[in-house]
């Protein structure tokens, strides 16, 4: 296994340092990984220039999958765009043509009470957010802020040719045929033309999968579902925008985005793996961090890119164990509960291994 890992900014290297000590118990077993550091985001930018440098895309493109924990900060806010950390991201995805992103909002019993929603709600909630992930309004041209007749116009396109939706739309349909075969797609076909266009060709491709009931929503009415009854979804396929906002509101409803892990897949399965969460500037370098969303990005490599459902489901049943012996970092923390720091979870997830 040949992965490359960009430990990135903020609480980025406190949380990849405890998904590696991860790796290590399975290296010390005989796995074989071979892996290598490169940056990503501001650290790139202090270092090079630039938030996805040459040197960082070899690596990346050599490797079987890319572990990433976090970019961004309010230092690099004040640059120019194309120099941002969020660009490194977007950059590296677009260049590893990771377009489908996988988004689970898994709550784990024993956090039921750290969710800000009634635990009846949201007890047992296991829902999947396939977003679409480098195309849409973050990636259409033109765009940019001009002035025209004296006045500036912020310009941004909303664009997505029916192969990109048909790539998205089958990822989707075949997750949904592994888990309850349900499948709902999200758009706003009353007032955008590019989601009718999703619409329809959701709809067409739904004849290749007659086992899977394909239901649409507004995405308007789908954020507030999302919150009134989270557990009437299973799948949800959507693009690149609504995802976003959708995947941070799911991750709500398991208490905290700190417990997300995403995968982000390209035609192959070659794929970059990375927590939900950001880089958390107001936390960085205090050892506080919840490392467990980045620890089951691990977990969704195995599964993904190196088709080990045993190590996957051997990391996720640690971090089971962990949470019901009573250990939380302060984003999950609950009176009655043992509060831990990043590297005490990272101790408490090896012992479990
Ligand atoms: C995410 C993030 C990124 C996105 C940002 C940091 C560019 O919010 O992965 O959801 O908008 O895709
Ligand atoms: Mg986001």
């Amino acid at each position: 296994m040949k992965i490359c890992y960009l430990p990135g900014d903020g609480i980025g290297p406190e949380i990849m340092a405890q998904a590696l000590r991860v790796l290590d118990v399975f290296q010390s077993e005989g796995m074989k990984i071979e892996r290598e550091e490169a940056l990503l985001g501001g650290a790139a930018v202090d270092a090079t220039g630039e938030p996805y440098p040459p040197a960082t895309q070899q690596l990346a493109r050599a490797a079987d999958a890319v572990l990433l924990a976090a970019v961004g900060g309010p230092k690099w806010d004040v640059l120019p765009r194309p120099q941002r950390p969020e660009r490194g991201l977007l950059g590296i995805r677009k260049d590893l043509n990771l377009f489908a992103n996988l988004r689970p909002a898994v709550l784990y019993d024993e956090l039921k009470n750290a969710s800000s929603l009634k635990p009846e709600v949201v007890s047992g909630l296991d829902i999947l957010i396939v977003r679409e992930l480098t195309g849409d309004i973050y990636f259409g041209e033109p765009r940019g802020i001009t002035v025209e007749n004296g006045k500036r116009v912020g310009r941004n396109t909303m664009i997505y040719d029916e192969d990109e939706i048909r790539r998205i739309g089958r990822v989707a349909f075949e997750a949904a045929r592994k888990r309850s075969k349900k499948l709902c797609s999200v758009d706003k076909m009353n007032v955008l033309e590019t989601t009718q266009l999703w619409r329809d060709v959701m709809i067409e491709i739904s004849a290749e999968y007659p086992d899977v009931e394909l239901s649409h929503m507004l995405v308007d009415n789908a954020a507030m579902q999302l919150v009134r009854a989270p557990k009437q979804f299973d799948v949800i396929v959507t693009g690149n925008i609504f995802g976003d906002i959708l995947s941070d509101q799911a991750s709500m409803l398991t208490g905290s985005i700190g417990m997300l892990p995403s995968a982000s897949l390209d035609e192959n399965n070659k794929g970059m793996y990375e927590p939900c969460h950001g880089s958390a500037p107001d936390i960085a370098g205090k050892n506080l961090a919840n490392p467990l969303a980045m620890i089951l990005s691990v977990a969704m490599m195995m599964r993904y890119s190196f088709a080990d459902e045993t190590t996957a489901t051997r990391i996720e049943t640690a971090v089971k164990k962990v949470l019901a012996a009573g250990l939380r970092t302060g984003d999950i923390f609950e009176e009655g509960m043992q509060r831990v720091s990043c590297t005490e979870m990272g101790d408490a997830v090896i012992a479990r291994l």
